[in-house]
């Protein structure tokens, strides 16, 4: 199946990282969703900004990605969790693009509060077949330590392949 990855990171590169480890196994194109105007740079600055747009379903501007949806069967799209849902970001990319008759695979790496994030995606995907989503947990600092256990990761990643 012609597989996209398509991934949002702000902090430690969590979701990037699950990102890559797929890529590596399937071989599928990977890009990263940006913002037109980069987040501050100070975490309470920008955790304080994310909380005011997931609460109001803020869709801010991003980047053109280098490759189209269009052209593909299955799009593997991962988000850090902010405030209980999917990045603002990723919200954009998820509303801005027609999910009809695609399957869609939603991934998401946190901090121990997952919330909606899985189902709010979904929400957002009408029209195509939701496969496989995962919840990826890293430590409750919101750092860079892997908490679900790898072979769990390893056996949904291998899934992907086929
Ligand atoms: C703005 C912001 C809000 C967050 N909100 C949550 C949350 O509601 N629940 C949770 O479990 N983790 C939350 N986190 C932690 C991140 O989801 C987690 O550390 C993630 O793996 C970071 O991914 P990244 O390194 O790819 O950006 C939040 C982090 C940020 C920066």
């Amino acid at each position: 199946m012609k597989t996209l990855i398509v991934y949002y990171t702000w902090h430690n590169g969590n979701t990037k990282r699950i990102a890559e480890m797929i890529q590596k196994k399937t071989g599928a194109d990977i890009c990263a969703i940006e913002t037109v105007t980069p987040y501050p740079k100070e975490y309470r600055k920008a955790s304080d900004q994310g909380k005011r747009e997931t609460e109001t379903g803020f869709e801010p501007e991003i980047k053109k990605l280098p490759y189209d949806v269009k052209d593909y069967e299955r799009i593997i799209v991962g988000t850090p969790t902010w405030w209980y849902t999917m990045a603002p970001a990723v919200r954009t990319f998820l509303d801005q693009n027609d999910w009809t008759g695609k399957t869609v695979v939603p991934f998401m790496t946190n901090a121990g509060w997952p919330g909606t994030v899985i189902h709010d995606m979904m929400d957002l995907c009408s029209g195509a077949m939701i496969s496989n989503p995962m919840e990826i947990l890293f430590d409750s600092e919101g750092g860079p330590v892997l908490k679900t256990e790898e072979s769990i990761l390893n056996k949904w990643i291998e899934k992907l392949t086929k």
